[in-house]
């Protein structure tokens, strides 16, 4: 069974390969390194001791993507490729929508062309938008506050006209809730460029010595301690979640939502506390204003995964905050040093 997989040299890309490779089925990658480098997929090797094919293509061309499928007997797909940063996607909303909306218009019609007909879409639960209540159930009305919310909210409508256009398809959208954390062997984990938006790089930069302290964006949230909650998930729980989703897509047709998160919610507080006990590192911070467009409490009702894919998240806020920290401390400056060995001889 031979999976491409769209963003694949990106960090939750890179997990899931090491699932699939782990799980026996055979990928093919492609990437336009616009937010990644090509060691983390040597890692990936590295870690599964399996070789794939590796493209640096970019899904917007139409051409090399076509050459991909000619040349590769593609029995589904994997889209992580996409830009994420949301403050970015509100100074460029058009390199998001062109990006990210264009991107899988494109992929999916190179898919049609060549009869596959089987996705796994990495949404977001951003999709929930401000919501009144928790937990988040995948049948709620979405909204988006943000242009990159909007893609996310555009491509799951494209793909519901898509599947209602042709039965035949088979398609998960798989709604994240916070990812973090890092493989348990150190090799491969979250390099984000510049200043990290968000909690745990940022944390892990504080813990490393690269920035001095966090600041908290708020502590006035109608939340136990005032500061915003999330639902983190360790990110080889998420990656497993898609070898799931990706076997039903394989068995059956249709087009279903599934929210991937632990169903618990954890303080700003909490995380900081959970890092520095795994880390053994003081973690200082300041408290400063709201982030605009934050909510006080995100976190998913994940029943419907349970049921229907027979997954669940197993990893807990100390093993996310060991492994991240792992990651962190063994490559202080993310995939960069090795490159910048290399390219020096
Ligand atoms: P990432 O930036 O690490 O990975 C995305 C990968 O896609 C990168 O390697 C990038 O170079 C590649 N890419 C981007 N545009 C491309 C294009 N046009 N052609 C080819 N490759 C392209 O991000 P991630 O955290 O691994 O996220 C993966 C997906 O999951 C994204 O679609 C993101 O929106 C979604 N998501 C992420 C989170 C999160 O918190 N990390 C939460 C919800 C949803
Ligand atoms: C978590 C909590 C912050 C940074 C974002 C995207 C979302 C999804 C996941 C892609 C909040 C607080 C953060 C900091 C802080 N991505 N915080 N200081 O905002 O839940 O979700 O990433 O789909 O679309 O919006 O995650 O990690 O940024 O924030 O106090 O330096 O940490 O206010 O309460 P968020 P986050």
């Amino acid at each position: 069974m031979k999976i491409l997989i769209t963003g694949g040299a990106g960090y939750i890309g890179t997990h899931t390969c090491v699932e699939l490779l782990n799980g026996g089925y055979e990928i093919v990658v492609v990437d336009n390194y616009s937010n990644s480098k090509p060691e983390s997929l040597d890692r990936v090797r590295e870690i599964t001791n399996k070789d794939f094919p590796v493209y640096a293509v970019d899904i917007l061309d139409r051409k090399a993507l076509t050459s991909v499928f000619t040349e590769n007997e593609i029995d589904a797909v994997i889209h992580f490729a996409g830009l994420k940063a949301v403050g970015e996607s509100v100074s460029f909303p058009l390199r998001y929508y062109y990006n990210n909306v264009t991107g899988t218009l494109i992929l999916c019609d190179v898919m049609r062309e060549f009869a596959v007909s089987k996705i796994v879409f990495s949404s977001s639960a951003t999709v929930y938008g401000m919501q009144e209540c928790v937990p988040f159930h995948e049948d709620l009305p979405l909204q988006a506050t943000n242009p990159y919310g909007r893609t996310k909210l555009m491509i799951e409508e494209i793909l519901h006209d898509i599947y209602q256009s042709n039965h035949n398809w088979s398609i998960a959208l798989l709604r994240y809730f916070n990812p973090i954390g890092a493989h348990h062997s150190g090799l491969i984990g979250e390099d984000p460029n510049g200043i990290p938006n968000n909690l745990v790089p940022y944390i892990s930069q504080v813990a490393v010595g690269k920035r001095d302290k966090l600041h908290v964006f708020g502590n006035d949230y109608p939340t136990h301690d005032g500061t915003g909650v999330r639902d983190y998930i360790h990110v080889s729980d998420l990656a497993a979640g898609h070898v799931k989703a990706l076997e039903k897509v394989l068995q059956t047709e249709g087009i279903e939502a599934y929210n991937l998160g632990t169903s618990i919610g954890y303080s700003v507080m909490e995380v900081i506390q959970a890092f520095e006990e795994n880390s053994g590192r003081a973690i200082p911070y300041e408290i400063k204003n709201r982030r605009l467009g934050d909510i006080a409490v995100s976190f998913a009702d994940s029943q419907k995964a349970e049921k229907e894919l027979g997954w669940t998240a197993k990893k807990g806020l100390d093993d996310m905050c060991r492994d991240a920290w792992r990651w962190q401390e063994k490559n202080p400056n993310g995939y960069e040093e090795k490159e910048q060995l290399l390219n020096k001889n």
